[in-house]
């Protein structure tokens, strides 16, 4: 098939100096200035804008299949492509558990149906994230889903003869193991960030040195196997030290931060508005500082959102009982602007590593993350630098509500993402084949 040219006039890629892009058959064809298309193509004036390779994300919850009523598939993708995603992770825990051959190409299946964003399942790393019985690793990664990165988010792979079996098949296969680092022991009936303000609060801690500890033991497990882990959504500034220690040491491990990690902190629970819940939890304004620190260097290898998804009646509950988790794919460019570039600690070159080429690398994508050059693969993203938005749960593509941002205002908006030279998001639209 051939996908028709598209013309982007003006853009200055990675901020620098302004060029027409054009784009043919998926592929950018010309970079250069007064260039003109085809008869017919769509033409976007990106006079003052800024082009980066399109952002993947390690990290989403699409919810499908089982959690219809929070997201699906589709919707899911609708927010990725307006939030500037070319390619998502979608983890695992749905229902049936994404721990199958049949499940990870369902999911890979209706990602491609849907069109808008690459949709890669991340597969179970137990049977029903149960935590005691490796899944087929193997079949899932020799499947048509080609699935590249395995995880029981949501849940720890605590038992540590597991986990090294696991990094193990890994190994072996070429895949990734994604770790979401929580030592249940140690947070039993946790609510809260270990801290002054859940005692204020009277809500059971979540202790910082349950994740420090499994990413610990995690990193000396992957430097037996040789094999490659990926740490989700690092909170405290003491997983750091760790992972800064490992890293020196030659280890294969990366790691990530949430958007709502980098920008909000504990604080926020004073509300008790459930919507501020989250696993890990929110922390301290000196672990944000870290955080954002340690990404600016490096140590912290991306920004993954956690899109979390839920339904008004499993958020809109008394704190105890609400579930966990939070939107991010339409609100993380501009809440990593707010955190790590209107402070100076990223330029425009340093959000295309850590939203876009940093995650391709991690999990082997040939196809994103590439820099802005003739031949490469046209996924894109338009950004507006100087916009600024007020945010609107009920606006969102997603089916749930679930923002902490409601009416903040952020800036630095998208204004288009282009998946292989198809235009996927428009001016806050969605533009499905
Ligand atoms: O806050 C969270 N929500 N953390 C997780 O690890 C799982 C996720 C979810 O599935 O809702
Ligand atoms: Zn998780």
């Amino acid at each position: 098939m051939l996908v028709p040219d598209l013309l982007i006039r003006n853009a200055r890629p990675y901020g620098e100096d302004a060029v027409d892009v054009l784009i043919g058959n998926g592929v950018i064809a010309e970079i250069g200035s007064g260039l003109t298309a085809s008869d017919g193509a769509e033409t976007l004036d990106a006079a003052g804008l800024v082009l980066l390779p399109g952002f993947v994300d390690l990290h989403v919850h699409l919810r499908e299949p089982g959690g219809e009523e929070s997201e699906t598939i589709e919707t899911g993708s609708r927010a990725a492509a307006l939030g500037g995603f070319t390619a998502v992770f979608a983890m695992p825990n749905t229902n049936p558990v994404a721990d199958t051959e049949v499940v990870v190409e369902h999911v890979h299946r209706r990602g491609a149906e849907v069109g808008l964003v690459d949709v890669h399942p991340v597969g179970a790393v137990t049977v029903g994230l149960e935590g005691t019985k490796l899944a087929e690793l193997g079949s899932m990664a020799r499947s048509r889903a080609q699935v590249r990165m395995f995880s029981d988010d949501g849940r720890c792979v605590n038992d540590p003869l597991i986990m090294r079996r696991a990094l193990e098949y890994a190994s072996a296969l070429g895949v990734v193991i994604a770790q979401h680092a929580e030592d249940h022991r140690l947070t039993a009936g946790a609510q809260a960030h270990e801290g002054v303000v859940a005692s204020r609060l009277g809500l059971a801690g979540w202790p910082a040195a349950a994740e420090e500890t499994i990413v610990a033991r995690d990193c000396a497990l992957a430097r037996d196997t040789d094999a490659a882990l990926h740490v989700c959504h690092v909170s405290s500034a003491h997983t750091i030290e760790v992972l800064r220690a490992a890293k020196a040491a030659g280890i294969r491990v990366s790691a990530e931060v949430t958007p709502h990690h980098l920008l909000l902190t504990d604080a926020a629970l004073t509300s008790y508005d459930p919507v501020h819940k989250v696993n890990p939890p929110l922390r301290t304004a000196a672990d944000t500082k870290a955080m954002r620190e340690a990404l600016a260097e490096g140590v912290l290898d991306v920004v993954a959102t956690d899109h979390a998804p839920h339904a008004a009646q499993y958020k809109d509950t008394e704190w105890a009982a609400a579930r966990p988790g939070m939107l991010g794919l339409q609100t993380a460019l501009s809440v990593l602007v707010a955190a790590c570039v209107e402070p100076g600690l990223l330029d425009w070159h340093g959000v295309a590593r850590v939203l876009s080429q940093r995650p391709a690398e991690i999990t082997g994508l040939s196809d994103h993350g590439r820099p802005i050059a003739v031949g490469e693969p046209a996924n894109l993203t338009v950004i507006d630098p100087d916009a600024q938005w007020t945010v609107r749960g009920a606006a969102m593509a997603s089916i749930a509500a679930n923002t902490p941002y409601e009416g903040m205002r952020l800036p630095g908006r998208v204004v288009a993402t282009v998946l292989r030279g198809r235009v996927t998001a428009r001016d806050g639209k969605v533009h499905q084949s």
